[in-house]
């Protein structure tokens, strides 16, 4: 549970550091990474930096996504599409890399079944982001996905469009090896406090993940989770 507080311009090649140091640690006991990405802006530049490096072992890699919106895939509000393009910009997919999309465009009752079939019984890292109304994943505030601790996917309403999701649940977020939620951005600082302090918005759900967030992300949290974590 580390919490690293760093400069907004250090921020992207941090969390690429993350991502790769736990891909290698993953891989050293086992064959196969279950990474699951996060969806929205904040981690796009991250994936653009995985993009150009040459040393991810991809092959080795099965990617799942944390959420989806529903709608079309390669529509600018699909999450597959963004990260997809960001991580894979010439459209190649490496030999041996698995993919698993959540098809967003199916019946989300269904799409949410069958995802939650092709789910690992853990996911090894798991990517996430916060909303400046403290949603991760697409567990919004006053979601039934908040309570859900049997299902592992299912259909969410969004406060902000696009409405209709999908979203894994609690016991996925908890049950991952890895976790590393990432947050830019004064706008997120109450949704930070009020996630590692307060424990009253939907991204507490993963407090007990490491957190990587820029200095003002980290403006509103105590000075004692402050000190000496700037990286
Ligand atoms: C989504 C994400 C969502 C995102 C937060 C933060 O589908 O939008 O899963 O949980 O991580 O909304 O989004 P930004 O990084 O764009 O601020």
């Amino acid at each position: 549970m580390e919490r690293f507080i760093v400069d907004p311009i250090e921020f992207n090649a941090q969390a690429e550091r993350w991502i790769c140091n736990k891909i290698r640690l993953v891989l050293e006991s086992s064959q196969r990474c279950h990474l699951m990405l996060a969806g929205g802006a904040t981690p796009l530049p991250v994936y653009q930096r995985l993009a150009l490096r040459n040393d991810i072992p991809w092959s080795q890699i099965n990617l799942y996504f944390g959420d989806e919106r529903c709608v079309p895939v390669n529509t600018p509000e699909n999450n597959y599409s963004t990260v997809m393009n960001s991580l894979f910009p010439d459209g190649d997919r490496p030999e041996g890399m698995h993919v698993y999309r959540m098809c967003g465009e199916e019946e989300p009752d269904k799409a949410a079944e069958v995802y939650e079939l092709v789910l690992p019984e853990r996911i090894d890292i798991l990517l996430l982001g916060v909303g400046d109304d403290g949603h991760t994943a697409s567990i919004f505030p006053g979601s039934a996905a908040l309570d859900e601790d049997k299902r592992r996917v299912m259909p969410s309403i969004a406060t902000k469009p696009p409405l209709q999701r999908l979203t894994i649940t609690p016991p996925v977020i908890q049950g991952a090896r890895h976790l590393l939620v990432m947050v830019q951005g004064g706008g997120k600082a109450d949704a930070v406090r009020r996630a590692l302090v307060d424990h009253n918005v939907p991204a507490a759900i993963a407090r007990d993940g490491d957190w990587m967030m820029d200095i003002q992300a980290a403006r509103s949290l105590p000075e004692d989770q402050r000190l000496g974590l700037l990286i």
